[in-house]
């Protein structure tokens, strides 16, 4: 892939002086409108990353950017110490919107985790007894929540964890889309046991759809055994799959719901855990907290976004567009697709090397042709668009995918 002059100097800027945590393809991108970005020499590209979903109402939508300018010229942040005129009203939105008693706003993803984690052990000693120090969260195998101690504490991916201990106790580890495994370590130790956290669909991993019938076997198994349901729908929330939580597409309501990503369309790091008051009143005045969670400019920008998911009817969208996408890449024949799998537009495509080339040239090859996506795990390509792409687009999207696919073959 060709890197002008340009680009070139802001990848070696950050090179220089920022720090060497992630790993980008060369794109330098400068603006983004709806399901496109631009890079700093001009270059239009669709963005099927959509910030690993975070823009689901796509780049710069002006009814959330109206939202953030007219707010921003009013009254940005309060922090916690004072009330302000914008929290109540958006609590009281998302209390309609999702249907739970309470919300606690946060800002990152991993902070929303962290939140329902320290949720449910307070539950587990008050509601449940567990002995205080003992309580118990259980989590996948191939799990992503996050980048802190204490859900790295929880991960099996070495790059995530190796070198980061020592670890935090009282979290076990299960193989996902594997119920039995859940009921033989609620069987032995339930009566310690104060979560199931889980992904609907594990994203990081590589888009894994688990067995219909897993999480609502999961959800039961976790009544039986009084433990509380924790669904991390970072990723696979906001319609993103084709319904607004992914948890709806088996008809469960999680004890416990973290939010994030697209929750603000991508505009603001804004996060959220929903439960209902048995469950969230077990944390009292100055038990937890951050100094941005649920700031007024945060509140109008999440509240906007919302509003954009259902006026756009994305759920129904990205519903249908996910069928569209999975059927044509299905029906593409090639020696470097292995496996075509996904739920809405939150899609991967296994990539089987071939040719000595594998994922990362095609996604070199993609951006050559004007789409942008991520390999997952070396050999996977999620394919993510802003879910307000058009069905044209998509088309035209997909045939970007497929030349540039073909082109690897020869
Ligand atoms: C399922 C899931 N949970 C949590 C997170 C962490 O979110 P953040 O990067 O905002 O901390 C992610 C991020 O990709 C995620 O996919």
């Amino acid at each position: 892939m060709k890197i002008s002059e340009k680009a070139k100097s802001f990848i070696e800027q950050e090179d220089r002086y920022g720090a060497h945590n992630y790993h980008p393809l060369e794109v330098v991108l400068s603006k983004g409108k709806g399901a496109y970005v631009w890079d700093v020499d001009g270059k239009r590209y669709f963005d099927f990353l959509s910030a690993y979903s975070a823009v689901n109402q796509g780049h710069c939508h002006p009814k959330i950017v109206e939202a953030l300018t007219t707010q921003a010229q009013q009254l940005c942040l309060t922090s916690r110490a004072f009330y302000n005129d914008k929290l109540g009203p958006y609590e009281e939105f998302i209390h309609n919107y999702f249907g739970y008693d309470k919300v606690l706003p946060m800002n990152s993803g991993a902070e929303a985790v962290e939140t329902a984690l320290k949720l449910s052990r307070r539950w587990g000693y008050i509601k449940k007894s567990i002995p205080e120090d003992k309580a118990l969260i259980i989590g996948c195998e191939g799990n992503f929540h996050g980048r802190t101690i204490s859900i790295v504490s929880l991960s099996t991916d070495p790059d995530s964890y190796a070198m980061y201990g020592p670890f935090t106790p009282g979290l076990v580890k299960i193989p996902y889309n594997n119920a039995e495994a859940l009921e033989k370590v609620l069987e032995e130790r339930g009566e310690h046991v104060a979560a199931f956290l889980v992904e609907p669909i594990q994203g990081e991993a590589g888009v894994f759809v688990p067995d219909e019938g897993y999480l609502k076997k999961c959800y039961e198994l976790c009544k039986k055994h009084n433990v509380l349901f924790v669904a991390d729908e970072v990723q696979t929330g906001i319609a993103r799959t084709g319904k607004m939580l992914c948890c709806d597409h088996e008809e469960i309501r999680p004890d416990i719901v973290i939010l994030g990503k697209a929750i603000s369309g991508g505009v603001l790091p804004v996060s959220a855990v929903l439960a209902d008051d048995h469950i969230m009143l077990t944390i009292k005045p100055g038990e937890h907290g951050s100094t941005f969670g649920g700031f007024p400019l945060a509140c109008q920008v999440a509240k906007a976004a919302l509003e954009v998911v259902t006026d756009e009817k994305l759920t129904e969208k990205a519903e249908y567009l996910g069928k569209i996408f999975r059927s044509e890449m299905k029906a593409f024949d090639s020696p470097f697709i292995e496996l075509v799998r996904g739920k809405g537009l939150l899609n991967a495509v296994v990539i089987k090397p071939s040719n000595g080339k594998e994922a990362w040239d095609v996604c070199l090859k993609m951006a050559e042709n004007g789409l942008i996506a991520k390999p997952t795990h070396k050999h996977i390509i999620r394919f993510a668009p802003p879910l307000v792409i058009t069905e044209e687009e998509l088309m035209e999207a997909i045939g970007i995918i497929k030349a540039s696919i073909k082109s690897l073959e020869n």
